[in-house]
């Protein structure tokens, strides 16, 4: 019983803090969901490839830009750059956005997680 009161005030405090981040995104909270959600697939370092592309330098990359990397026709199909706003969309369903047909990633539902995520990517510059 006293777990979960702890957990429930726990809760609490993370839900005021992201209220607080709402739309901002917070790059700690996000990198933490990345290495727990992402990073079996994707790695952040320049030139390193997993089952997805790495995610170096994502916001503000050209989509399928990375040229050893093998990506499915719809994602080459793709002919604009990675935002924020774009990549808020695809992680929310990247088996439904029109991108995703490979990722075999149901997405993160939560749009404070993917603000979070998202601002994590930003940083990894
Ligand atoms: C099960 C493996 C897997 C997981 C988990 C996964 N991805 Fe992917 N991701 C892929 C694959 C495979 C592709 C290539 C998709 C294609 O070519 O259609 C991809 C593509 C992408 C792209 C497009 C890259 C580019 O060069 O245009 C982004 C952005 C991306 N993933 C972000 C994420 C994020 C952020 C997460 C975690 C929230 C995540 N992915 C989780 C496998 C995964």
């Amino acid at each position: 019983m006293k777990l979960i009161v702890a957990f429930a005030s726990l809760a609490t405090v993370a839900l005021a803090s992201s209220a607080q981040a709402a739309g901002a995104g917070n790059a700690a909270a996000g990198k933490d969901i990345f290495s727990r959600t992402c990073q079996n697939c994707h790695s952040t370092e320049i030139g390193v490839n997993k089952v997805g592309p790495t995610l170096w330098n994502i916001v503000g990359r050209k989509v399928a830009s990375i040229p050893d990397y093998n990506y499915s026709p719809a994602m080459k199909a793709e002919t604009g750059t990675w935002t924020a706003q774009m990549l808020d969309s695809y992680l929310a369903d990247p088996r439904g956005d029109k991108h995703g047909v490979k990722m075999f990633f149901k997405g993160l539902p939560g749009a404070q997680d993917r603000a979070n995520v998202i601002a994590y990517l930003n940083t990894l510059k």
